[in-house]
């Protein structure tokens, strides 16, 4: 069993802390992974008692625990629920939490800290912990959880990466990426490091291109706050899908231990070709979603959004592709994608092979062969399937695509939610699967150029209908005329 820990969170009245939080903690505490002193602090402005606040946390789990509210499962979770009332830039507030984390006899000295509240408050409230003295370690660690976005560029990341580490080390810092939590994107690294048929093939020699995308259906929903300003670009290509590419492109590790998986993914980080800034325009592509319609319903464009200001040109689609110079990779292109309001929701990374060598079949019925190609579907349903050509029965010669698909396509469901394994990795004290400063850093610094010309373009986005896949411009990012998107498993 993990050991026990006083686990607070900033923001426990938000959206994350509502949806998935929450949840996960719920789920863990059904698992048995929750040490039986462990305490679970919600830190905020309402004025809740402690009961108010476990009235909160029932409400919220229950449209959301798996299979339905176990109210035995709940009991023990509420049991550990205490709630500090204050606000996030007020020094007596943290008074007051120091008060109940060292008051309590029964409150274990190992805290936890998931700062789940805009970054501009990461550095103040890191400030105010030490200031309190709990980013000390004498009795028991003391972890703090950030979210993403960390930063809103370069420069920014930079900033508050100094101001965390004035008061708290790197070894005390877990900076989460909740796609690595993930167990298909996990299972990347067991399906390239545990399965020696593919590392001959895992080159630019067979490798056509990778394309690593991630679709909502849903728009920005109550979310105009944190989003306008920010777009896709930043909040999903930076973070998700840079760390996707990694754990695509990397090089074996020498073990898996964080330090090593770390070190090769920033090497990868490293070697992605900078995009000068006359080129930004044949290497990204962003567009903004205007009314359309999503199976069947009317639903508004971004600009009528409540709280989007109505000439704002955050992007809600942005694309990009990538060339990861070294032996390896060296001009095999990655194209990354993502939108909102896109025609589904799905989160893909798709390999297509090259063609073969020689076109044996070109006096037989077959007009064109289809390449192979390797999908690892992350969302909604966990899944890996490999495309090959196979010959159609019958007397002529004329192949079809069949698909090999791996057994974890039926898990979907089942499967436990990324936070669940983040939350625990942090108690663990288990940083593998949480970022390490510097590639943080590198992923800046390959958007960071697009960042900086698109923002000195605001008076004109390509738009595209809510509901579809997006613009057809976005194709003009391709190599060759006979690459295209693939949306989904299935096309
Ligand atoms: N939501 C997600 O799915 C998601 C996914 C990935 C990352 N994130 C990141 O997680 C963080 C939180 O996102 P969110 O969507 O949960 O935001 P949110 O719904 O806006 O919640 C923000 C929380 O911060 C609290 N807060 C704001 N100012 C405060 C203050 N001065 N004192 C005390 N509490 C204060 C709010 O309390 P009140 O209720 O009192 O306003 C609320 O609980 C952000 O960094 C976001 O980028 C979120």
């Amino acid at each position: 069993m993990n050991e026990p820990c006083a686990l607070v969170i900033f923001g426990s009245t938000g959206n994350l802390a509502r949806n998935k939080l929450l949840p996960a903690l719920y789920h863990l505490e059904a698992a048995g992974q929750l040490a039986g002193p462990t305490r679970i602090l919600g830190f905020g402005r309402r004025n809740w008692s402690d009961g108010d606040w476990q009235a909160e946390v029932e409400r919220a789990l229950a449209e959301r625990a798996r299979g339905g509210l176990d109210p035995e499962v709940l009991r023990r979770l509420a049991a550990r629920l205490q709630f500090v009332s204050g606000d996030l830039t007020e020094p007596e507030a943290f008074v007051r939490l120091r008060e109940r984390l060292r008051g309590d006899g029964g409150m274990p000295v190992n805290r936890v800290f998931y700062l789940a509240v805009a970054p501009s408050h990461y550095g103040e409230v890191a400030e105010l912990l030490a200031a309190e003295g709990l980013n000390d370690q004498s009795d028991g660690w003391s972890r703090l959880v950030v979210e993403k976005p960390f930063g809103f560029d370069l420069e920014s990341a930079q900033i508050l990466d100094e101001r965390l580490h004035r008061r708290f080390g790197e070894d005390q810092i877990y900076r989460i990426d909740h796609y690595l939590g993930k167990s298909t994107v996990q299972n990347v690294l067991v399906f390239r490091f545990a399965n020696l048929m593919l590392e001959p093939l895992w080159n630019r020699n067979y490798i056509d291109h990778v394309q690593i995308s991630h679709g909502e259906a849903r728009g920005i929903e109550e979310r105009a706050g944190f989003y306008d300003g920010v777009g896709a670009m930043r909040d999903m290509i930076q973070s998700h899908l840079l760390q996707m590419l990694t754990l695509v492109a990397m090089e074996p590790p020498p073990s898996l231990d964080a330090e090593a998986l770390r070190d090769e993914k920033v090497k990868v980080l490293r070697s992605i070709r900078p995009i000068p800034r006359q080129a930004v325009h044949a290497h990204a592509f962003r567009a903004q979603y205007r009314a359309g319609e999503l199976k069947g319903a009317k639903v508004p464009g971004y600009l009528e959004e409540p709280g989007v200001g109505h000439n704002s040109a955050t992007e809600t689609y942005a694309a990009l592709k990538l060339y990861i110079d070294n032996w390896r990779w060296r001009n095999v292109p990655f194209y990354l994608r993502t939108g909102k309001r896109l025609a589904a929701t799905n989160s893909l990374i798709a390999i297509r092979f090259k063609h073969p060598p020689q076109q044996l079949f070109r006096h037989t019925a077959i007009e064109q062969l289809e390449p192979n190609w390797l999908l690892l579907n992350i969302q909604p349903n966990e899944c890996m399937r490999v495309e090959i050509q196979v010959k159609q029965p019958g007397l002529q010669m004329r192949t079809q695509t069949e698909r090999l698909d791996a057994s974890t396509c039926t898990l979907g469901s089942s499967q436990i939610d990324a936070y669940e394994a983040l939350i625990l990795d942090v108690i663990e004290g288990d940083h593998s699967l949480f970022l390490r400063y510097d590639e943080v850093n590198w992923a800046w610094r390959v958007v960071d150029p697009v960042l900086k010309l698109w923002a000195t373009e605001r008076d004109f986005i390509q738009t595209y209908s809510a509901g579809t896949w997006g613009p057809g411009e976005a194709n003009r990012l391709f190599d060759r005329d006979d690459q295209d998107w693939r949306n989904g498993l299935d096309g």
